[in-house]
């Protein structure tokens, strides 16, 4: 079926007044929509390139999916590992990946064009620059990896968006939905939380570097971790300030994950602590709390429990550092807000917030001096800070 894309008429009337950037809105989409602007855009000198990266713009929305879907391929077959290894031949690639000739000369040619490989002298293919970024963050291999599950929550996006349902994303993500209907995710078992505490530890670097150079905390006594998954993100702020005390706190499961794995790091001296931070309430000591990649997985209730939670753990003039990709930052709107939105809709639970909204929500569980840390890259990360009241 093809679906119009002729503007359909609004129900209700247009409001009396409009502002005039509102007006100049109006008017550049009646000039985009224009073929013959676009066609005269295309032909004058000036504004030819303006014009062919709007097409290009355009025409990655309409195909970015098979774009994601030749990445999904060439990370399952391992083309970027085995392209960093030097520039190879198409025969020795396609029997290296179990493929006919043909299929890995277009796989080839395709991942050439999206930058991930590039056609080198003497016929043969080697990595791309895109491809030696991703080769350098073998977090994002694992975050492809899963977006198997999304995919196919998504291969109907407005059944999706109409009626939710049940989702592969919910089913990997099991506290997420077991808390949204009021379960207990301090049952889940090994099996059920092991697959994403994987992927949590293998992104979790490019994170931590994001947040760790965004806050200071030399002069702080000792850091709670809450929902610190296997530890990951406390093992990066050992690295970079030994002299803390550390604690993590994590559903049972995972936190006898973390406790195995940071004893296998030498890190037996970090505080595990078992339980469920939306009812059981969290360990004291730490002057400094934070919480990485874990409010926007929470609908506002349960975030505001957690808010709360957090700020009774924390002494008069404790700090909590809030860190996550975060709706409404400018240069990275597609991940917070189109990414992160749906992403978190088919997890059915959660959802990207702006600054804003958690700042209101962190005033609202009593904290005081919030602010944002201006972090190298936020499409990974925004960091938030917040006090409690000094006495
Ligand atoms: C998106 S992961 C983030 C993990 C880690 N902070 C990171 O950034 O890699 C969210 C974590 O919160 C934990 N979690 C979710 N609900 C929880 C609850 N009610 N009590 C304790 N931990 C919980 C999960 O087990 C999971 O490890």
């Amino acid at each position: 079926m093809v679906t119009s894309l002729r503007p359909v008429v609004a129900e209700s009337p247009p409001p009396a007044a409009l502002a005039w950037s509102d007006r100049w809105r109006e008017v550049r989409n009646r000039l985009l929509a224009s073929a013959r602007f676009r066609r005269w855009a295309a032909a004058f000198p000036l504004t030819r390139p303006v014009a062919r990266a709007r097409a290009r713009e355009v025409f990655d929305l309409v195909a970015g999916f098979v774009y994601s879907q030749v990445l999904a391929a060439a990370l399952q077959l391992r083309l970027l590992d085995r392209l960093a290894g030097g520039p190879a031949d198409g025969a020795s690639l396609a029997r290296a990946m179990a493929l006919p000739e043909p299929a890995a000369e277009r796989l080839l040619s395709a991942c050439a064009a999206l930058g991930l490989a590039e056609a080198r002298s003497g016929g043969r293919w080697g990595l791309g620059p895109r491809g030696a970024a991703l080769i350098g963050e073998p977090g994002l291999a694992a975050l492809v990896a899963h977006h198997a599950a999304l995919y196919r929550d998504l291969a109907d996006p407005v059944a999706l968006l109409r009626h939710g349902g049940a989702t592969q994303l919910a089913a990997y993500w099991p506290y997420a939905e077991t808390g949204a209907a009021g379960g207990d995710p301090s049952r889940l078992a090994d099996a059920e939380v092991a697959r994403y505490s994987e992927l949590m530890t293998a992104s979790q670097p490019m994170v931590a570097e994001q947040v760790l150079d965004a806050v200071r905390l030399q002069g702080q006594r000792c850091l709670l971790d809450v929902g610190g998954g296997e530890g990951a993100f406390v093992q990066a702020v050992a690295a970079r300030v030994p002299a803390l005390d550390l604690m993590l706190f994590e559903l049972p499961a995972v936190a006898a994950r973390a406790r195995d794995r940071l004893a296998g790091l030498g890190l037996a001296r970090v505080r595990v602590h078992g339980g469920d931070f939306l009812r059981q309430p969290l360990p004291r000591g730490a002057d400094v709390i934070s919480l990485v990649r874990i409010v926007h997985d929470h609908d506002d209730e349960a975030v505001a429990a957690l808010l709360r939670a957090v700020h009774a753990a924390l002494p008069a003039g404790g700090r909590l550092l809030l860190a996550e990709p975060m709706a409404g930052t400018p240069g990275a709107t597609a991940m917070g807000d189109a990414y992160f939105g749906i992403y978190l809709l088919a997890m059915r639970s959660g959802r990207p917030r702006t600054p804003q909204r958690l700042t209101a929500l962190l005033q609202g569980a009593g904290f005081q001096g919030v602010r944002r840390l201006p972090t190298r890259q936020p499409l990974l990360a925004g960091v938030i800070e917040a006090r409690v009241k000094l006495t």
